[in-house]
């Protein structure tokens, strides 16, 4: 008898993402600088990864190849078994709007479109009707508790809303792999513990998530965190290392 519901001996899922010696250099003589330097790194369905460094340490860099909005120097960027690099331009733009969710660090809202028009633009965009996308958009914002704002350009919102529909525009769909530069930056603790729970709920329904974050209370929700330094992965732990990463409860 043929199922399509794997046995329990097919083993872990695939990875969602692999990144396979990574290396990114910007410029080249004495202004060479090596953002990233043979970073492997591997992120299954169902699993979130917290990623942690000082700044200038290559988080960021690291994102955007994940996302396929940068190209590595050397190395592979492989999602569902496709290595991106190997996708012309046109899979390029369908693997982002599609596959891949990102929350950019600056947010990245396109200023003459309202929320629920932002969040329904890739979809739109992916041949989804409008009616739907904009459905879709609004309980994308609800689930955000953002349904007043719908209608709100970027420039009529507090930074904590626009980066939460940016969130919402980074979740819709059924995107497999989310990756979030720090997410949680502009938001109170409350609403960046609110984040952390869909974007960790996301990753149980089968997403594979990528996050930078300062915080050890926000890594805490991730399965494991990487720790960057100049370009390299320096440690690694699991999550229960994450919340010994928190400050003693004598210290806090
Ligand atoms: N376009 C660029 N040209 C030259 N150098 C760059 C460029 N983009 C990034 N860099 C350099 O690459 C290194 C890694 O940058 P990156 O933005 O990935 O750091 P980060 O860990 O995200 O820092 P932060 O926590 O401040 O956001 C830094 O030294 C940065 O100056
Ligand atoms: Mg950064």
């Amino acid at each position: 008898m043929s199922s399509s519901v794997p046995s329990p001996s097919a083993g872990p899922p695939a990875p969602v993402l692999e990144l396979r010696a990574l290396t990114r250099t910007h410029g080249s003589g004495i202004a060479e600088v090596h953002a990233l330097r043979g970073i492997d790194l591997s992120v299954r369905a169902g699993e979130l990864v917290a990623v942690m460094g000082p700044s200038g340490s290559g988080k960021s860099t690291l994102l955007t190849l994940a996302g396929g909005l940068d190209t590595a120097t050397s190395g592979q960027v492989v999602i569902e078994g496709q290595d991106i690099s190997a996708l012309g331009p046109r899979g390029m733009a369908a693997l982002r709007r599609r596959s891949v969710g990102y929350v950019f660090q600056d947010y990245n809202l396109i200023p003459a479109l309202t929320a629920a028009e932002n969040i329904a633009l890739p979809r739109e965009l992916d041949g989804v009707s409008v009616r739907k996308a904009r459905k879709e958009a609004v309980a994308a914002l609800e689930e955000m508790r953002l349904a007043e704002i719908a209608d709100r350009f970027p420039d009529e919102m507090s930074g904590g809303q626009q980066q939460r529909v940016a969130i919402a525009r980074a979740l819709v769909g059924d995107r497999r792999l989310v990756l979030a530069d720090e997410p949680t930056g502009a938001l109170d603790s409350e609403t960046g513990e609110s984040v952390l729970a869909l974007l960790r709920m996301r990753c149980d329904q089968g997403a594979a998530g990528v996050m930078v974050t300062h915080e050890p209370r926000y890594a805490a929700w991730a399965d494991r965190v990487v720790f960057l330094r100049d370009g390299t992965i320096v440690d690694q732990t699991l999550s229960s290392g994450a919340e010994s990463l928190l400050p003693a409860e004598g210290a806090r």
